[in-house]
């Protein structure tokens, strides 16, 4: 399950503009900042070799994918209809530099922007101006919530149907269960369960994956799969420099022992580790409040990652992803700008060393600190 070995650095727009900033030249802002269409820009890569694409299931997938929690999403992370046009390009400058995994969910989008998430997926991998065969790879990983009034496997093959609607598409690359039940409602587990199956047997998914399932109740979930006669690609989980702990080891040593990918949401903390957000700096909206409860504690963290960005010549988010990546795990931050997708890229093509992972992780376990785990995830 390791991922292959490293090449070597990619010059990415980051790395030019921090010369630029190295040599007092001044930083002009790139063209798509002003509205216009991004050209030079477009291409980075290449960030990652063919033969370094990571097998989930069926699908060869990009060693990162992204996020699109906040496409959408008006109330944590401030989403606007009028950033749709800098989405597109952001999912274009994706394509064009090789990523071709994109986590959603059916419940992504607040209020009567339900489903926003999945639709301007659909919109912009019909709009991609690209050659085909890059459309044709982009795998969607979205996630079916289990609302309470999902309890028959007739209901769960629904909503993957109004899914497919909204993305105006034939099949999903891997359906995934967003959380289990197993927690409150244990009944309703089941039905999830089948489910899964069902959508499976319809042709609906190529794959099935969970999402914030522990390792116990993963390897409940797998064993009744591969009863059913379907395997279980892919697990979603907290996983990060400020999610590291002893849940999240067992359940990396379940996956790689089952042949499950783990994929790791939230690898920047939901943005504390980018190093862009402080006590007297808070994001607006409720991740502020997390934020002043964990930030004071941060400091170590924050510093070590910055002394070896520093030295690296990386920026603290790539070093943050890049974490994940070396420890076996997919990561899918989530971007809303060109410019941070064009910045997380820069997490690709490298590895960090063994010293600079062990100093990391010592850091992060000695945090006063930590995440909030997410309040579905199961033992
Ligand atoms: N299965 C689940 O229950 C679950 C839960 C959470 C997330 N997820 C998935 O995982 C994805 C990623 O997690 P997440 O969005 O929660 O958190 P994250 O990836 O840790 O943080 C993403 C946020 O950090 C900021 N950011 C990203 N790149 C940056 C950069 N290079 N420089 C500066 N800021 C940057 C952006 O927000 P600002 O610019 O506003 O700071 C961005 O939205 C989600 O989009 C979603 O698809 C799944």
């Amino acid at each position: 399950m390791a991922l292959v070995s490293p090449t070597p650095p990619a010059i990415t727009a980051v790395h030019l503009r921090r010369r630029r900033r190295l040599s007092g030249e001044k930083f002009r802002r790139p063209p798509y900042a002003s509205g216009e269409p991004l050209r030079a820009l477009t291409r980075l890569g290449p960030l990652f070799w063919p033969w370094e694409k990571v097998k989930v299931g069926p699908h060869y997938v990009s060693p990162m994918g992204f996020g699109t929690w906040a496409w959408g999403n008006k109330l944590l992370w401030g989403y606007q209809e009028g950033m749709d046009g800098v989405l597109q390009e952001t999912f274009n400058l994706a394509l064009r530099n090789g990523i071709n995994l994109f986590d959603t969910a059916d419940s992504y989008g607040t209020g009567r922007l339900n489903g926003q998430s999945e639709k301007l997926l659909g919109k912009f991998i019909r709009e991609y101006r690209g050659p085909n065969k890059t459309r044709e790879n982009v795998v969607i990983a979205t996630k079916f919530a289990a609302y309470p009034w999902r309890l028959t496997p007739g209901q769960f093959v629904r909503a993957c149907k109004s899914s497919l609607d909204r993305m105006q598409l034939d099949q999903i690359g891997i359906g995934q269960l967003h959380w289990s039940t197993a927690n409150y409602a244990p009944l309703q587990e089941k039905a999830l369960w089948d489910g899964l199956v069902a959508m499976y047997e319809k042709g609906l998914v190529q794959a099935v994956g969970v999402s914030n399932y522990g390792p116990k109740q993963l390897a409940k979930i797998y064993d009744y799969l591969k009863s059913r006669g379907v395997p279980l690609c892919s697990a979603q989980v907290q996983f990060s420099l400020l999610s590291m702990g002893a849940d999240q080891m067992e359940l990396k040593s379940v996956c790689d022992s089952l042949g499950i990918r783990l994929i790791a949401y939230s690898p920047l903390g939901l943005g504390m580790l980018t190093g862009k957000y402080s006590v007297s700096n808070l994001p607006r909206g409720p991740r502020a409040l997390l934020f002043r409860q964990i930030l004071p504690g941060l400091d170590p963290l924050l510093n070590t990652l910055q002394d070896i960005a520093q030295r690296r010549g990386k920026t603290m988010s790539q070093i943050a992803i890049n974490w994940c990546i070396c420890k076996g795990a997919i990561p899918i931050p989530g971007v809303k700008t060109v410019e941070q997708a064009e910045e997380n890229l820069g997490a690709l093509g490298w590895r960090l060393s063994s010293d600079e992972i062990l100093v990391l992780e010592s850091v992060a376990k000695a945090s006063p600190t930590k995440m909030i785990q997410n309040i579905f995830q199961t033992s």
